[in-house]
């Protein structure tokens, strides 16, 4: 196959770039207490170590989510199922800072065990956080580096084999924005299993 290079203009990770991307809803306090929820996919496992178990979330500086998070050092990731793609979008918009983006949906909220921004009940796994540390790869972005407190989903998902997990969850998949300035969004149909077979004949 013949290949071409592609420029790298601004928002070329969701833009030029074909990647797959989870979908997380992060919700987040203000100093008042006040809920601020959106949609993150720029979210990464960081330290793989039970001892010591950190997830990255990237985010633009000028969201209220960055200020959030530099104000009161927490946050909760939610994953959201592939049917609730109209909610999740809805917590995508502008709203004003100090503004429940929840409110304007169908989820609900309970208290998480270990930080004040709340658990969305309807997605299915859920990743408190407190701030640890920040980097700052260009002057319009935060890494925000969360050490975990307490990873939690619906009750007997995890006790599902593998398989039958992934498709129960249903999780759907960030493909960016197309010419429309739409979203695009995919789900997994075909889940198949193969082998683990490390000798070689
Ligand atoms: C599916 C999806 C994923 C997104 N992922 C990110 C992301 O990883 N980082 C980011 O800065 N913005 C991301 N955005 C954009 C923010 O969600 C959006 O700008 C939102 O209004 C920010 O809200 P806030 O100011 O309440 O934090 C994403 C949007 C969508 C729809």
């Amino acid at each position: 196959m013949e290949k071409e290079k592609i420029p790298i203009h601004i928002m070329w990770h969701i833009d030029a770039l074909m990647h797959l991307y989870p979908v997380t809803i992060v919700t987040t306090v203000n100093k008042d207490g006040i809920v601020n929820a959106a949609p993150y996919s720029l979210v990464l496992p960081f330290c793989s170590s039970p001892k010591n178990p950190q997830i990255m979330l990237n985010v633009n500086n000028a969201w209220n989510t960055a200020k959030n998070i530099l104000e009161t050092k927490e946050f909760v990731l939610n994953y959201p199922k592939a049917d609730q793609l109209k909610d999740i979008v809805e917590t995508s918009r502008f709203f004003d800072e100090g503004e429940n983006e929840l409110l304007h949906t169908k989820y609900t909220t309970s208290p998480a065990s270990h930080v004040k921004p709340p658990i969305i009940n309807e997605c299915y796994q859920h990743i408190e956080c407190r701030l640890n540390r920040v980097i700052k790869p260009s002057g319009l972005q935060t890494n925000f580096i969360g050490d975990i407190l307490e990873l939690s989903m619906d009750k007997g998902v995890y006790d599902m084999p593998r398989l039958e997990r992934a498709k129960h969850v249903n999780p759907p998949a960030y493909l960016g924005v197309d010419e429309e300035m739409r979203h695009v969004f995919g789900k997994i149909v075909d889940i198949t299993p193969v082998p683990v077979d490390l000798k070689v004949d």
